[in-house]
């Protein structure tokens, strides 16, 4: 049985995130959200089919004042000389991220901690998405308790990880991307066929109406020994038969439809593979990984699954607001169910737009850190583009 433990005590957070093109301000008392504030940079970058860092970062310097306005009214903040009284720190994105965007963000977070005079605390922005299941909603106060250990799926545009949560602060990265991340990969397929920017949900909807099985794309990392994922070779494939099919004159509607489900199925499969290798691992802290021919003899009942000590199962990262991502992960806990009797649950953000990049996420990380007393040094804190999850944060 793993540990159990209450959510942290509520404070009032003001948090900001501008890790990438969103603009976000958010407030939080406790895990309910007061407001979350997103400023959209789509229509900015959707010309070039991705972010662009400088113009990402004046969009961010021209509406993180306003985002933030917005958020005090919305929680119902209107005394300018009462704030500092209300709430109990700033909270700011360190990483990782773009450089330039996260300066934004720093520099503004600085300047709000300074006049309202609260500490600042120092958020890595992939322990947000990862704890982000955690957030809720303004009127209703869940006292859920959490079952360590945890596995957290952080699958984004800039991320794809699997988390092993042991404690709120204390994690092991198990696997993770080697090139691109699942998103990034989705979003890539889907400038090649000029679908617009970000192209995860419009592959989604186009997804529905096409065939993932009209031709076989490969299944990257499989014969590795390790939970790595890896996405480059399925966008070079996607990449060859677009080009076979402009050729052929075959590139119709229905080839884009069936191509958008065929590429988020592959996508979804590899994820899926190495979450179901986890699950059969029969010693996490050793990384014992179990091999492929292990794997089939577990499946066709000849050798006795290991009981995983992982209790929970938590997604965050924009991908994971697709819904064929979130059938298919409770699709291989029910396989894993069958085979070992042991029930995993699945949580989501309890809303999709905190699957997508969110300053609550953010506030809420800040909660435990407020907690633990890991508030920054001012002058030393910085933007840290390139920040691990379970890394030492420089500012703390
Ligand atoms: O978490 P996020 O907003 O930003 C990062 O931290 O990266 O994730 C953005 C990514 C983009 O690649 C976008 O295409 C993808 O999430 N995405 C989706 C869906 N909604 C957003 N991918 C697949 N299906 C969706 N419904
Ligand atoms: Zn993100």
């Amino acid at each position: 049985m793993g540990k159990k433990q209450k959510l942290a005590t509520e404070k009032t957070i003001l948090a900001i995130d501008t890790s990438c093109d969103d603009t976000s301000v958010a407030i939080l008392a406790g895990a309910r959200v007061l407001a979350n504030v997103v400023a959209s940079q789509t229509n900015i970058h959707q010309q070039y089919g991705g972010v662009f860092p400088t113009l990402a970062k004046q969009a961010h310097q021209e509406n993180i004042e306003a985002c933030t306005q917005t958020a005090l009214k919305r929680a119902g903040f209107h005394d300018e000389n009462k704030i500092k009284d209300q709430l109990q720190a700033v909270a700011v994105t360190v990483g990782p991220g773009l450089a330039p965007a996260l300066e934004v963000g720093i520099n503004y977070a600085k300047k709000l901690a300074k006049n309202w005079q609260l500490p600042i605390i120092p958020i890595n922005h992939i322990e947000a998405h990862a704890l982000s299941p955690l957030l809720q909603p303004k009127t209703k106060k869940i006292n859920r308790k959490i079952n360590f250990p945890i596995l957290a799926m952080v699958i984004s545009g800039g991320h794809s990880e699997f988390i092993l949560i042991k404690n709120i602060g204390d994690y092991e990265r198990l696997g993770w991307t080697v090139d691109d991340s699942a998103g990034e990969c989705l979003d890539k397929i889907g400038r090649m066929l000029d679908l617009g920017y970000p192209a995860g949900p419009i592959l989604e909807k186009l997804a529905k109406k096409g065939n993932p099985n009209r031709w076989s794309l490969p299944l990257a990392m499989t014969s590795v020994e390790n939970f790595n994922l890896s996405f480059s070779g399925l966008k070079t494939a996607t990449h060859q038969l677009i080009k076979q099919l402009k050729k052929e004159e075959k590139l119709d509607a229905q080839a884009v439809y069936d191509l958008a489900a065929t590429a988020q199925q592959q996508v979804f499969a590899q994820i899926n593979y190495k979450l179901e290798k986890i699950l059969l691992s029969s010693d996490l802290n050793k990384k014992i990984y179990p091999k492929a021919q292990l794997t089939k003899k577990i499946k066709r009942g000849k050798v006795t699954p290991p009981i995983t000590a992982i209790n929970e199962l938590w997604l965050g990262g924009g991908v994971a607001a697709n819904i064929i991502l979130r059938t298919s992960i409770r699709q291989t806990l029910k396989n894993y169910q069958k085979l070992s009797a042991k029930k995993i649950n699945l949580y989501l953000p309890y809303h999709k737009k905190f699957c997508a990049d969110n300053a609550a996420m953010i506030a809420l990380t800040a909660q435990f850190k407020l907690d633990q007393n890991k508030t920054a040094v001012e002058d030393k804190l910085d933007r840290q583009p390139n920040l691990k999850i379970g890394t030492f944060c420089q500012a703390c």
